[in-house]
């Protein structure tokens, strides 16, 4: 795997394997359309954040890719082939790990027993507990994390540390692709930022990282391509390199959107900076 950086999507002819693609995912629940016709995709060792108003279907897409709801249509490609995913143990199989917002930890175990939970490691009959906490130190250095003791129960632990456990949980059998529903949203800076710092580790061991945010600083900070969704919809794919966070914001609510003729134009590639500007629609109170 490759350890790319946002520097190399300015930089023509830098290619990364793609893992996985959407394609027309199209989600229901009753009456209500939460997905219609979604494309989404991630390569290797990328960021992509994924953002969108409440309601835009961000959930829902990430439970796709997590294997807790099945598309009414639409196709999943990983590495190159189709796949279905009949149940969250399939995505994981498959190498899609999903740290859940509300991160699933045993309070009243230690970091190593969380790391495990459920995938122990076992010797001659016993847990191997000395291997389980030599590989938690180890997969917490990879993330440059700073825990104090792998033996401290997870209630005495920070927001930050915490959402630091939970993805150290998500690394063990070395997914693709990690996919974190607003890691940071109920973190204060500085703790923010430690996470920020553990995405860039994720990007740099060559996962593909999809980041569900409502928070445009963290996206423009850490991201390196943004899918927007808005209604359900695809309302464009971003290089973050290329826009600001007001061209975001516009896009997520929809002053601006893809033209009608192109309703899939993020599928083969993202939107460049020319392009925004031609497929800009403008509205009377449209002031961006
Ligand atoms: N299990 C469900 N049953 C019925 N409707 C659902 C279900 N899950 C999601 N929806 C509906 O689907 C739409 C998309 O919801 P989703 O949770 O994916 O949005 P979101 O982008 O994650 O929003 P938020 O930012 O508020 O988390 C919403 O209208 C929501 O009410
Ligand atoms: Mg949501």
């Amino acid at each position: 795997m490759s350890g790319s950086t946002r520097a190399d999507l300015a930089r023509p002819g830098v290619t990364r394997d793609r893992i996985l693609t959407v394609t027309g995912a199209t989600k229901r629940f009753g009456a209500v359309t939460a997905l219609s016709h979604v494309d989404f995709w991630v390569d290797e060792g990328e960021v992509v954040a994924l953002v969108g108003d409440n309601g835009a279907g961000k959930s829902t897409l990430v439970k796709l890719l997590a294997g807790v709801h099945a598309p009414d249509s639409g196709t999943l490609e990983f590495d190159g082939s189709d796949v279905s995913l009949a149940d969250p143990a399939d995505a994981h199989d498959l190498g899609i790990a999903t740290v859940f917002q509300d991160l699933a930890l045993c309070d009243n175990l230690d970091v190593v027993a969380n790391v495990w939970l459920g995938r122990e490691l076992v010797a001659e009959g016993r847990l191997d507990e000395v291997e389980m906490e030599q590989r938690t130190w180890s997969l917490l250095r990879d993330l440059s994390a700073r825990i104090p003791s792998v033996r401290d129960h997870v209630s005495t632990l920070s927001g930050g540390q915490r959402q630091t456990v939970a993805i150290a949980r998500s690394l063990v059998g070395e997914p693709k692709i990690v996919i974190l529903d607003e890691p940071t949203a109920a973190l204060g800076v500085a703790q923010t930022a430690e996470v920020l710092n553990l995405i860039e580790r994720l990007r740099e061991r060559g996962h593909g990282v999809v980041l569900v945010s409502h928070n445009m600083a963290d996206v423009m900070a850490v991201a390196d391509r943004v899918a927007v969704l808005r209604l359900g919809r695809n309302n464009g794919v971003y290089n973050v390199a290329e826009i600001t966070t007001e061209t975001l914001l516009a896009a997520i609510t929809g002053a601006i959107e893809p033209p009608p003729s192109e309703p899939r134009a993020a599928r083969d590639g993202v939107i460049s900076l020319a392009d925004r500007g031609r497929r800009r629609r403008r509205r009377p109170d449209d002031r961006l």
